[in-house]
């Protein structure tokens, strides 16, 4: 597991008193939907104001680094100048560069102030590994700290090569990093059992490495739609029209096998909302036990009885892992199912629960539940990096 337990933290830097007045390059992940300028989640921004608090405490000059989306070319539209307004309405004054050339003039002004850097991926450098880029960042800054959870498993310039151009004890990771590696860290080595995973969504790919290493450690899984098809197709179970992965049928069976031969629970649901219409038209959904899934239908979330079922699962965990949605979150009516079973979790205060997947945090602003479904994870793609032990270069830097 990458998981690591010693690292520089920022505290560390601040003991030592190392920050005071000094210029210090923010990597941070501020990777927001917007819609026509307006912000649809702010759910990242505020995660970022803990260590943005701290290091203003300390007199910092803060510069600001992140990406937004995958321009391949500088695109107003993903422009960080539209999350200035944010933090201005949260009482901080921050001020726009730019190119990093501007930036590097006000950073050196000596007197405090915050600076929000342009969308990096607007520059070639940060995707094609240019040292020149690399060190144009460097050299704006005294230290580096990096609050970039969901994206610690890029390789992009600002995350797997700007740290290394300052010095070790220049260098750490931020509250937000820090936190969310605590919270997988205990809950994958020292989970309160039984540990339960509720397992959704539809990119099967990514699930089945997931689920690989999920079975080394956990109780009970709960499988939701979409990707419970693919395992029910490869029982020779009905799945109706449902989402089916063909390709993965082999892997499936191995997974169903090593749970069985572990004694982990794999649980199928019994019953289905399922739909005749396609995965795109009105959801009239439709109660129907899961062996009577005809031609035509479309498993979409769990039915009634599945809900009780996996509900009181949820409510004897110990530890939960959600990730994934069952239901597609641009149809909120298919994600009735989901919202009941994320309510059951977050009423259930005794259990760790973690919450990860860009859908499935969509789906917890949706129903408020930000502040009582336990510990949402920033990261999707990290997330899942570091749950399945793939390299996450963002991360190498800073571990001791
Ligand atoms: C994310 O939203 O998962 C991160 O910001 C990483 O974005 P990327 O997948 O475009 O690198």
């Amino acid at each position: 597991m990458l998981i690591p337990t010693a690292y520089r933290s920022l505290e560390s830097l601040i003991q030592n008193q190392r920050l005071a007045h000094q210029r210090v390059f923010l990597r941070a992940d501020l990777n927001v939907p917007t819609a026509n300028g307006v912000i649809q989640s702010d759910y990242r921004l505020k995660a970022l104001l803990p260590t943005l608090e701290l290091l203003l405490k300390q007199q910092a000059t803060i510069i600001i680094a992140t990406h937004i989306g995958r321009p391949t070319s500088p695109d107003p539209c993903l422009s960080t100048a539209q999350l200035i307004p944010w933090f201005a309405q949260h009482g901080y004054t921050v001020t726009f560069a730019a190119h990093p050339e501007a930036t590097r003039t006000a950073s050196k002004t000596n007197k405090q102030q915050i600076i929000m850097l342009e969308n990096l991926r607007f520059f070639p450098g940060e995707k094609n590994g240019d040292p020149f880029f690399a060190r144009q960042l460097a050299d704006l800054a005294d230290y580096y700290v990096c609050d970039s959870f969901a994206t610690l498993h890029r390789n992009d310039s600002s995350i797997a090569q700007v740290p290394y151009l300052f010095a070790a004890d220049h260098r750490c990771i931020g509250l937000l990093v820090s936190k969310e590696l605590t919270e997988l860290y205990n809950l994958m080595h020292k989970p309160k059992r039984p540990f339960v995973v509720l397992l959704g969504g539809g990119k099967i790919a990514d699930k089945i490495p997931l689920l690989e290493r999920l079975l080394d450690t956990v109780d009970v899984v709960l499988l939701g739609p979409a990707i419970v098809f693919s395992f029910a197709h490869a029982l020779g179970l009905p799945t109706g029209s449902s989402l089916v992965d063909t390709a993965s049928q082999k892997l499936c069976l191995a997974l169903i096998e090593k749970a069985r031969s572990r004694n982990i629970k794999l649980l199928f649901p019994s019953d289905y909302y399922a739909t005749y219409d396609s995965f795109t038209g009105p959801f009239e959904p439709m109660p129907i036990k899961a062996e009577q899934l005809q031609p035509g239908m479309v498993g979409i979330t769990i039915g009634p009885d599945t809900i009780d079922q996996y509900r009181k699962v949820l409510a004897s965990a110990g530890s939960i892992l959600i990730n994934g949605l069952m239901g597609d979150v641009n149809r909120p009516t298919t994600l009735l199912s989901s919202g009941t079973l994320f309510k059951a979790v977050a009423h259930n205060t005794t259990a760790v629960r973690i919450v990860g997947g860009g859908d499935s945090v969509a789906a917890v602003e949706q129903l408020g539940l930000q502040t009582t479904i336990g510990h949402i994870s920033t990261g999707g793609g990290s997330l899942l990096a570091l749950l399945t032990n793939q390299p996450v270069p963002g991360l190498q830097p800073f571990v001791d």
